[in-house]
């Protein structure tokens, strides 16, 4: 994915280029600037004493010294007052600058933090947007691994409204699920029960009684029952869906792969391989994979990626993972997320990894 939101302390990556928030002397400071100054040494000073300075949305490039990157891409970002001087378009420009050094310098890969997020107060949401739109915008005409490093949580915040929203779906949904299970006496033969619907069970073994509730064959004979997993074989209301979906299953897995059906959505859509996969996150090399070999089978992430990015219905984003092998399961916070924004129709990929985030759940395109 050549966009990556990771939470990391940067001084650790050994990408081809870090980029520090600096000041205009260049002679470190505190924050992220004497973070990097702190881990390359007395080397990198001595080589910015050379530079003579760097203006605001301007970008300088060093040597890493004893980084574990092999350049330091110094950038000077606006100190934010109030957003009515020009703050905007100057952090634009750090961005832009210090990704056209990078490449200047061939640099395969290149890690920023949120630019004058710290000291220079600029507001954190907004800064990171700023950030998102000019790193995804330079990602359409180039290839090359972009990291943006949230280094802690604050930078990365939903609105209280959001959140509480998507918490409420995550709890209607997750409870149907964990409605449904409820654990008995094991009786040693690992059986449960389905005796009524009143404890939730906690989430990591819902998962797995989910997992393990294998599609119920409706022409499974009764001898076979004792065969499916316990929770499948017992519980009521959980075969009743499973078999309305392996009913639809059975009929859709005879016809087109999973890369037949996305190739064909994208026809579908009027959109190109590039436009696609770009908006996807997905990276160029992994596309041509997944278009050159029909059987290529993509991580669940992936299709859904792919599903974000062709602004799928429910229904078709279902059907386009099922050609994968997965299904949006309403015992995983992700899935259930994933669905709270296809069915309101917003397929902002950074505003779904917003809440991914705020919910501890990988980021899709991470
Ligand atoms: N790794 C990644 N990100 C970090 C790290 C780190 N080790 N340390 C801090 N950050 C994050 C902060 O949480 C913030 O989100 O970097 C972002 C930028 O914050 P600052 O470092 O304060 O930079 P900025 O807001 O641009 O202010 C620049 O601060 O440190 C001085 O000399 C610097 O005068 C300059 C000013």
């Amino acid at each position: 994915m050549p966009l990556q939101i990771i939470r990391n302390d940067i001084t650790k990556l050994t990408c081809d280029a870090i980029v520090n928030a600096a000041n205009p002397s260049l002679l470190g400071g505190g924050g992220v600037d004497g973070a990097i100054h702190k881990a390359a040494g007395k080397g990198l000073l001595r080589e910015c004493r050379k530079l003579g300075g760097c203006k605001t949305g301007q970008a300088k490039l060093t040597g890493g010294h004893d980084l574990p990157c092999k350049y330091v891409i110094h950038t000077v970002g606006p100190k934010w007052r109030g957003g009515q001087n020009g703050e905007r378009e100057q952090l634009q420009s750090c961005y832009r600058a210090s990704l056209r050094l990078a490449l200047e310098h061939e640099c395969q890969s290149v890690a920023f933090p949120l630019i004058s997020s710290g000291v220079y107060g600029y507001p954190k949401e907004q800064a990171l947007k700023v950030a998102v739109d000019c790193i995804t915008e330079f990602l359409i005409e180039h290839d090359m691994l972009v990291y943006l490093v949230v280094f802690d949580k604050s930078s990365f915040q939903i609105s209280e409204k959001l959140f509480a929203d998507i918490a409420a779906f995550i709890d209607d949904k997750y409870v149907d699920t964990h409605f449904l299970f409820r654990r008995t006496q094991q009786d040693g033969r690992g059986e449960s029960t389905f005796v009524g619907a009143t404890e939730i069970l906690p989430p990591q073994e819902s998962e797995r009684a989910a997992r393990s509730a294998e599609p119920f064959r409706e022409d499974a004979a009764p001898s076979d029952l004792h065969k499916l997993p316990p929770v499948a074989a017992k519980t009521t209301a959980a075969p009743m869906q499973t078999m309305e979906f392996s009913l639809a299953d059975a009929l859709r897995r005879e016809d087109e792969s999973f890369s037949q059906a996305l190739l064909r959505k994208i026809d579908e859509k009027g959109m190109t391989d590039s436009a696609c996969y770009k908006k996807a996150n997905v990276d160029r090399k992994l596309f041509s994979k997944i278009r050159s070999d029909v059987h290529y089978h993509p991580s669940k992430q992936t299709a859904i990626a792919f599903a974000i990015a062709l602004e799928l219905s429910l229904d078709e984003t279902k059907d386009l993972l099922l050609k994968a092998g997965f299904a949006l399961s309403h015992s995983s916070k992700f899935d259930i997320i994933i669905e709270y924004f296809i069915t309101r129709g917003n397929y902002n990929v950074f505003e779904i990894n917003e809440a991914l985030f705020a919910f501890d759940q990988a980021l899709l395109g991470v």
